[in-house]
């Protein structure tokens, strides 16, 4: 029987199997690429367009997180405030602040630049969109804002504090009572499970340990570690 193709087609196959693997390597040095945004570095410290002072506002001024970040410990995301809640105060405080001059544009229809704008904070943290992550699990179940952001309270500028990887989430997930805190203490900057324990001797516990293991057992925490927990 003639041989209907030409005898070029006898490496058809392979010359598609090398192309094929050729995408497929492509493909996924792009996806860890460009899934892996700049931003998810420790240290990471954007200039954003108001310096704005967590360690003003928190140890000086006295503001909790939620006052700011109001959706924490209801939603997933954790919201950035919006100019008004920045100008309930400074449409009476450090009104002159050249500083302010951004708000001032965006609030305050008496200044001379005024358009009324929503300020443009740029983000710090950012996890890829393949992953889900949840604010009101953690903060809800005695995770603190300090376990994954670090000392906020005393930063002149935020910075990320932890790297975020997958083994960071997972090292917690597997062994979450040395995170755990009382509920009252999760926003607690000053928080310190030892002195905690003295000023709470009817908790029952002695050791940092037996009180991460007892609010374990109290609110009933068993953290997932299976893939679709944070790749839906
Ligand atoms: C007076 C309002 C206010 C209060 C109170 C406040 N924040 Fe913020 N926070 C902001 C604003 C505005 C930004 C965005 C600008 C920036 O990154 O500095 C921000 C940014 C952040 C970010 C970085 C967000 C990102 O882009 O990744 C974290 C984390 C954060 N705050 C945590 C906290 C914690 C924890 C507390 C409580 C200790 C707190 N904040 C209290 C206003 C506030
Ligand atoms: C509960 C009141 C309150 C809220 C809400 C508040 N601030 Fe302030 N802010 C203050 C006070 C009080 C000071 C002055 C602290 C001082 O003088 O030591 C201040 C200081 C500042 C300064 C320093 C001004 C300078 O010239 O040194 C900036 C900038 C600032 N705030 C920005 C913001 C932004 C942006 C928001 C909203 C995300 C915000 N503040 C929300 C009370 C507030
Ligand atoms: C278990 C770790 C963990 C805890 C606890 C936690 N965060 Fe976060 N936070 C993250 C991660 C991860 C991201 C990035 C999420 C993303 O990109 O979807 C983030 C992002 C943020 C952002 C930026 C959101 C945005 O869209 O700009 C803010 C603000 C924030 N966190 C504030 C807080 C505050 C306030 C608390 C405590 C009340 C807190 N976080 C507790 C891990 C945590
Ligand atoms: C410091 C400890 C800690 C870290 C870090 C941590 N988690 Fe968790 N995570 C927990 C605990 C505790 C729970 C609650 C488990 C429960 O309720 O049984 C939880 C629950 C969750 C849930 C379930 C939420 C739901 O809707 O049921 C998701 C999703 C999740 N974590 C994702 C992440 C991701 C993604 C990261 C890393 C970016 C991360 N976690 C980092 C302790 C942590
Ligand atoms: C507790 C949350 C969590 C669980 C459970 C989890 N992952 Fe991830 N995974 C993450 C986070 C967060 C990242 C992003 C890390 C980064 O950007 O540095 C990630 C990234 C990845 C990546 C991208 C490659 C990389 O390293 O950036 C792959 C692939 C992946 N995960 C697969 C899995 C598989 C398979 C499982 C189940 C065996 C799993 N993950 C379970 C949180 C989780």
């Amino acid at each position: 029987m003639a041989n209907i193709f030409p005898r070029w087609s006898n490496l058809l196959p392979i010359k598609i199997a090398v192309c094929a693997l050729s995408v497929v390597a492509g493909l996924v040095f792009a996806f860890s690429y460009y899934a892996t945004p700049k931003t998810l570095t420790v240290g990471y410290q954007p200039s954003q367009p108001i310096p704005f002072s967590h360690k003003i506002h928190v140890d000086q001024v006295g503001l909790d997180c939620r006052y700011c970040h109001s959706f924490v410990d209801v939603a997933g995301h954790s919201n950035v405030p919006t100019g008004s809640t920045c100008w309930n105060c400074h449409q009476h405080v450090q009104k002159e602040s050249p500083k302010l001059a951004p708000l001032h544009k965006s609030m305050d229809p008496a200044y001379p630049g005024y358009d009324g704008k929503p300020i443009e904070w740029v983000r710090v943290h950012k996890a890829p969109d393949f992953v889900y992550f949840n604010h009101s699990a953690h903060v809800n179940r005695g995770i603190s804002c300090q376990n994954c952001h670090g000392n906020v309270n005393t930063m002149e500028v935020v910075t990320q504090d932890q790297n975020m990887s997958m083994g960071w989430c997972l090292t917690c997930h597997r062994n979450p009572e040395l995170n755990l805190r009382p509920l009252e203490e999760v926003y607690n900057f000053k928080y310190n499970a030892v002195d905690y324990l003295s000023k709470n001797p009817q908790s029952g516990v002695k050791t940092p340990e037996e009180l991460g293991l007892k609010l374990k057992e109290q609110f009933k925490v068993k953290p997932k570690t299976t893939c679709a927990t944070c790749h839906h």
